[in-house]
Formats: C-alpha cells, structure tokens, sequence
C-alpha cells in the first residue's frame, strides 16, 4: 500500500509512506507506485501515531444512569452509585461494555488502552472479564491492565492478598490509592507494598495518587522516592495528583526536585478532575487539575487520559482524546500556539512513553500503526474538531470515519 501526499505529524510538507508486510517499508518523497499497489492519495492531510487512552476505567464505563444517576455530580454520590450496579455485575456484563467502549476508541484512532480495574472485590469478576478481552483484541487494541484497589489496599479486607491475586492473573501493572486509605501509614504502606509487588513480579506501577483536594495529601512523595530508590522511576506513573493543585509553592518547589530524580511519569485527567475537583469550596472554587504546565517545563513526562466514560463519575464521553486535550489545554491554561499545535503528544509520544510501548512511531522499519485526520496540522484538527478518517494497524484498516459535509444555504 502506498499512502500519497500525507503530512507526517505536523510537518510543513508532504511525503509519501510505503506499507508493506505491516510496517512502513519507505518513507521519501514521489515513491512511484508499484505494479498493482494500492494508492491512496492523502491530500496534504496530516498522519499521526495513533493515539493512546493512558488512563481509563473500562469496567465501569458506560453505566451512566445505570440503576440511577449521580444527580449531585460528586466523587462521593458517584461511589453509591456505583456500589449499587456492582450488585448487577458479571463477566460477561463487564466484557461487553468493556468491548463497545473499545469500540468508540477505537473509532477515535485509540489502538493501545491503559485500564484500571477494581481489585477490591473477593471475585475478582471484573479483573477476569477484561483479561479477557485484552486476549480477544491483542493486536487490534491492545490493553493494558491495572490491578487497581478503588477502596484501599490496607483498608481492604484481604487488600494485599486480592492485589497479589490480580497480579498473578496477568494485570500488567500494580495500582495503589494512598489518599483513600484509612491512615497515613497505611498510605505509605500501601505504597510501599504496590512497589514490592511490582518489583518481585517485574511489573508496571500505576497508582491513583492523591486524587483529592486536601494539601495535606502526599503519597506523590512517597511514591517518587521509592521509585528513585529502586531505580524504577520510567515504570512507575502517578495518576491524578490533584492535591499539588493545592500544594503551597514552596513545597511544590521542593517536591519538583524529587519528581525530576524519579524520573516517574504523570498521567492527568482534565474531564474528570475538572467536573470532580473543587465540590467542597465555595468560592472561588479550585480548578483541582495537576501542575501539567510545570511539569512538562521541568522535562516531567506527562500524558492526559479520559479516566472516565459515561460512568457514575462523569457522564459524558465516547472516548475520543481530542476532548481531553481540549479541556486539558483550556484547564492548564496552555493556549500559545506551539502548545496548541503540539498537544497531540500529550495522547500519543508522551502516553507511549508512560506504557513503556516499544517500535512506537511513524518510522521506517516500525509496525505500521497510523491514523489519518481531517485537517492539515493538529492545531486545525483541535480547532475543527476534524475527525479520524483512518486508523491502520500494522498496516490494516481497523477503524475509518465519513467525515461530515456540512453545508451553509446563505
Ligand atoms: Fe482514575
């Protein structure tokens, strides 16, 4: 296959891509067609790595409403809403919204999923389900799983246990959620037992951290100093971390110079924080979304995720991450053009990064995972809301979209 005229990332001019046995075999300017190929010609349109969902909860996704709607829109209205549809829960339930929300993804040019999935929960039902299913789109949409502990590990009956059961399973990266714990030592000892386990299991490390608005929240610190200590820094990621929202500058200050030793990566959720955060002020009301500005200013990695999809906690959303980099650029207040025009890589490199995915890229000799979109540069594409024409992975059409014709009689 050969793909003509197509502008890779947000380069001023075009080239041509030769495809073939699944990864992009050439990639030069005025390749001439081979006898029989297939030609498709790209008109100056803009190719991307596909994009990267780092952070999403796929076991709850799409229960909206599901036996009732969190009317109040808080964290805490969510958390009853969701303990009454765990009464419903099955594998074959979790499974399938699981598979259409995917799906949606996938229509949006997402083909690699981070998920995380409650553990605290003695059959482990959900964690099953979504095994699963990574098994059923390996190479399609790859998944990858959290074992994620939505009430604690050691204010859970049996936490530790449940969390080392998840992990043997197959979940590819060990959660923990120190601000939700009873105690600040069980924060540490939450974290410092998801670091263990990690370590002795050789896995990823992705942990809720400080999701909250209270100051006084810092599991970041703890995390960030075992992952230095251990020399883990690039496999661990912190999620969330609202409460440095709220964090004076002076400690911020400090804290930056750890965050930059660890190396760790940040994944931030600006639809969901920004709808959850801040329920407890009156005003003014924080904003409740991490220091991403900064981060990315000091050489932190960070990516952005959905986190949530049509659930109790957020009842919006088909997955698509260009309303995430919308309202995250909004949020963060990073709307100078360069950061306009660059923030594609805050759901493709910098997520491929966090995932530790390997051969990521559009590059000669990588697997051909692409996606093509309406619009000449990621700046108009943000701006237009341009869809997803295609989406091929190494080197097969997994998704394509009709783009709108909108017409004006006047
Ligand atoms: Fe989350």
């Amino acid at each position: 296959m050969l793909i003509k005229n197509i502008r890779i990332e947000n380069s001023s001019e075009t080239t041509d891509i030769r495809v073939q046995d699944g990864k992009f075999e050439r990639i030069a300017k005025d390749i001439a067609p081979l006898p029989g190929e297939e030609v498709i010609e790209g008109k100056g349109r803009m190719a991307l790595p596909p994009f990267i969902e780092s952070h999403v909860h796929l076991d709850s996704a799409l229960t909206a409403g599901d036996p009732c709607w969190n009317l109040s829109g808080t964290l805490f209205e969510g958390i009853e809403c969701w303990s009454k549809r765990k009464d419903k829960l099955s594998k074959e339930d979790v499974k399938e919204r699981a598979r259409m929300a995917v799906r949606k993804q996938a229509a949006n040019g997402i083909q690699f999923v981070r998920t995380h999935v409650d553990v605290t929960d003695p059959t482990l039902i959900a964690m099953e389900g979504l095994l699963e299913l990574r098994e059923e789109l390996k190479g399609i949409v790859d998944i990858q799983i959290v074992a994620f502990p939505q009430e604690g590990i050691q204010s859970y009956p049996n936490g530790e246990k449940l969390m080392e059961n998840a992990v043997k399973m197959g979940a590819d990266c060990v959660g923990a959620i120190p601000h939700f714990e009873f105690t600040r030592e069980y924060s540490v000892e939450s974290l410092n037992f998801a670091m263990k386990l990690a370590e002795k299991y050789g896995k990823l490390v992705d942990v809720h951290c400080d999701e909250i608005d209270d100051e006084a929240s810092r599991g970041l610190e703890t995390l960030a100093c075992r992952a230095y200590e251990a020399g883990m820094g690039e496999m661990v990621t912190a999620s969330h971390t609202t409460a440095m929202h709220s964090y004076n500058n002076a400690y911020v200050t400090k804290l930056f110079r750890l965050l930059k030793m660890s190396k760790i990566n940040f994944v931030s959720n600006p639809l969901v924080n920004t709808h959850l955060q801040g329920r407890m002020d009156t005003y003014p009301k924080r904003r409740g979304v991490t220091r991403v500005k900064e981060l990315l200013a000091a050489g932190i990695n960070v990516s952005f995720g959905h986190d949530d999809i049509f659930d109790p906690w957020y009842p919006l959303g088909d997955g698509n991450m260009r309303d995430v980099v919308h309202m995250g650029l909004h949020v963060c207040q990073m709307m100078g053009y360069e950061e306009i025009l660059n923030s594609y890589k805050l759901v493709t490199h910098n997520a491929a990064r966090t995932l530790h995915l390997s051969n990521y890229g559009i590059e000669e000799g990588n697997p051909a995972d692409f996606i093509i979109l309406d619009a000449e540069n990621f700046y108009d594409a943000l701006n237009e809301k341009s869809a997803v024409l295609y989406s091929y992975r190494g080197g097969k059409l997994i998704a394509s979209t009709a783009p709108a014709a909108k017409t004006v009689h006047f």
